[in-house]
């Protein structure tokens, strides 16, 4: 069966264990594209587990699936092009400034100086940061450096965001700018995926 393109995830019978534990045990799960989808469970669910999986770094054990119609398995340099990953752990560089650490995530994307210049300029825009481009990261507050984060996962552009528990460790305000920085995205066509508790 060849994957839909119309589908943003095509999970089916999907294993993965690690010793004894079975973090995956056969999980179906389909998600339409053009929508903001959450994975919602409890601690040790497999939710990180399923974001590895989809976003390449950890091999399943049996099952198949499909990202944006594209098989993960068996193509998944594909799969990196098409996707941005902000994990459970803030993953910004502190000695660098939020504009630097776009401009690297960008570059390391294989943009050009100049691209990836303008890259990070919009999406500072986008989420919110442009006052506090130029700042070192470490005198952001966590709300900042959990909104840059999300940036180092959208400014390869990517068709699908993949968000770790963007939410933790934020305070109600800060964690409803992310809402609405999330919102905004998914508005201009990206769509998002994201784990909570
Ligand atoms: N690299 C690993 N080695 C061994 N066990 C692992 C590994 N990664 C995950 N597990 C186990 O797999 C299960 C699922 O873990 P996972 O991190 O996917 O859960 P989660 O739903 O993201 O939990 P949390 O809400 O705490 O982030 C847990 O029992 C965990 O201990
Ligand atoms: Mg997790």
């Amino acid at each position: 069966m060849s994957p839909d393109p119309d589908l943003m995830i095509e999970a089916r019978g999907l294993h993965k264990h690690f010793g004894d534990v079975r973090a995956l045990d056969g999980l179906d799960l389909t998600a339409e594209a053009g929508q903001v989808f959450a994975i919602l469970g409890p601690n040790g669910a497999g939710k990180t587990t399923f974001i590895r999986a989809i976003s390449t770094l950890t091999r399943f054990d049996s099952g198949s699936l499909s990202v944006c119609g594209i098989d993960v398995a068996r193509h998944p340099k594909q799969v990196r092009r098409a996707i941005g990953l902000a994990g459970q752990y803030a993953a910004v560089e502190p000695a660098l400034t939020g504009r630097e650490n776009l401009r690297m995530v960008a570059r390391l994307f294989g943009h050009d100086a100049s691209t990836a210049t303008r890259a990070a300029d919009i999406v500072l825009e986008q989420l919110g940061l442009t006052d506090a481009g130029d700042r070192l990261v470490r005198t952001y507050s966590g709300g900042m450096q959990r909104r840059l984060d999300l940036g180092a996962g959208l400014v390869g552009a990517p068709r699908l965001l993949l968000l770790d528990e963007p939410t933790t460790g934020l305070d109600p305000r800060s964690r409803n700018d992310l809402w609405l920085a999330i919102e905004d995205l998914a508005a201009r066509g990206t769509d998002v995926i994201l784990t909570t508790q």
